[in-house]
């Protein structure tokens, strides 16, 4: 549908689902895959949503006021997100992200005028690294608004508002299974509600880092799947409180190398650039619909960015597997 919009906010969501046709006839799944394409938002990411959310709220109850300036912690999209919309609606931003930030998304987050402050990644080996460079962030930035996106509840609402309905519609119920990654836990927490809501027998089931995924003291800087974390043996402290662990019926451990090698079959067998973490989803979405208990049924899996924002990375060095 062709459409005339005045506000790149208002091109946010409504993203298509992609059955993955080839992908799983080559694989001889028993389930039906279907990618939520959270690449197609106006900024690239499903990130989108939960920025606009964010900045909408603080607008609507005053507390960013024009000219002001936004600031947050972010591995990258929602930066990128927050960054693209304060550009165009007259804010500031400054973010404070990891330095294993993809150099791609350095560029974006510059692009839209915005100012990064790396930390060292050994910074979050400190489980209480996330209140701290909270603390930090606003002492730093006083006249800021801090969007807050691990713990403001606008972003899981605003995923139970708008990603979950789409699915749900999309699929006209047929939806079984949800497959997504934490990061801030709002999609899985938010749209797995809404969804769990029509139908309770739904599962969500979270891709979460294997260990030797995750930085550690003696590797700080593996490969990582963008944006998500491990959440199983994770420090109270460390799981967002956006993350509603009560959502999540299994969780499933991959490595950076099988997030990666998803990437490229997907790239090379339904022509679509997935991101790490995307890649990761249909990694664990695949395993899913090998199960003889998933035979038939309908499985949808977050493809929360595009692989553009991975080149630098190497995601597409090696041959496919
Ligand atoms: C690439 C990528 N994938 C997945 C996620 C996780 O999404 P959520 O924050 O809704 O848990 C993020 C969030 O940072 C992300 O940047």
């Amino acid at each position: 549908m062709s459409v005339l919009v005045s506000d790149l906010t208002e091109l946010i969501g409504d993203t298509p689902l992609l059955e993955l046709r080839r992908y799983g006839a080559n694989r001889r799944l028993g389930a039906r895959l279907l990618a939520k394409l959270e690449l197609q938002n106006p900024v690239g990411s499903v990130k989108d949503r939960i920025a606009w959310a964010m900045i909408r709220d603080a607008e609507e109850r005053g507390a960013l006021a024009p000219g002001g300036t936004i600031v947050d912690l972010t591995s990258g999209n929602t930066g990128i997100a927050l960054a693209a919309i304060a550009a165009a609606r007259g804010y500031e931003s400054i973010f404070y992200a990891g330095d294993n930030i993809s150099p791609d998304k350095v560029a974006l987050l510059r692009a839209f005028g915005s100012t990064i402050v790396e930390v060292p990644n050994t910074f979050f080996l400190d489980p209480d690294a996330l209140v701290l460079l909270r603390e930090r962030a606003q002492k730093e930035h006083p006249e800021a608004y801090f969007t807050d996106q691990l713990g403001n509840p606008a972003n899981p609402r605003y995923h139970y508002d708008t990603t979950g309905p789409e699915i749900w519609n999309a699929t006209s119920g047929a939806v079984d299974i949800l497959v997504g990654g934490v990061g801030t836990g709002g999609t899985l927490s938010g749209a797995g509600r809404y969804l769990k809501e029509r139908k309770p027998e739904l599962r969500v089931v979270v891709a979460e880092p294997g260990l030797g995924s995750v930085p550690t003291e003696e590797n700080p800087y593996p490969k990582e799947i963008d944006g998500v974390h491990k959440i199983t043996e994770a420090e109270p402290q460390q799981i967002p409180d956006n993350f509603d662990q009560s959502i999540a019926d299994e969780f499933i451990a991959l490595e950076t190398p099988d997030a990666f090698a998803t990437s490229r079959a997907l790239a090379r067998e339904e022509g679509l650039l997935a991101g790490t973490s995307a890649g990761a989803n249909i990694f664990v979405a695949t395993q899913l619909a090998r199960r003889p208990e998933n035979e038939g049924k309908t499985i949808v899996a977050i493809i929360c960015d595009s692989a553009e924002r991975y080149l630098s990375a190497g995601i597409f060095e090696e041959p496919v597997g």
